[in-house]
């Protein structure tokens, strides 16, 4: 049986990628090819891997208030290597805005 995997289409790229329910989205995006995400620390430390949902349910580890405030959450900002997809999703990264 095959792991979970939703599809996640990246604004600003005309690609959709794959990203499986324990991967996250920056490993995702990395693996295939989506260069515009700036890749930082992985673990939620530098605050590089900024990105937006737009669209779908995800959930993150914890993340530092630091990086990402609690009006930036509520607006769907997150970042990408402590996220991880609960559906299909769209995103936008927080650079290319
Ligand atoms: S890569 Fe550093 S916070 Fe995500």
């Amino acid at each position: 049986m095959g792991k979970a995997a939703f599809r996640v289409s990246v604004e600003g790229s005309d690609k959709v990628i794959t990203c499986l329910a324990d991967e996250t989205l920056l490993k995702a995006m990395a693996r295939q090819g989506i260069s515009n995400i700036p890749v930082g620390c992985r673990n939620g430390g530098c605050g590089v891997c900024k990105i937006r949902v737009t669209k779908g349910e995800y959930e993150t580890g914890k993340m530092s208030i630091k990086h990402v405030t609690q009006v930036e959450r509520d607006d769907g900002y997150a970042l990408a290597c402590k996220a991880f997809p609960k559906s299909d999703l769209t995103v936008t990264v927080k650079n290319e805005e």
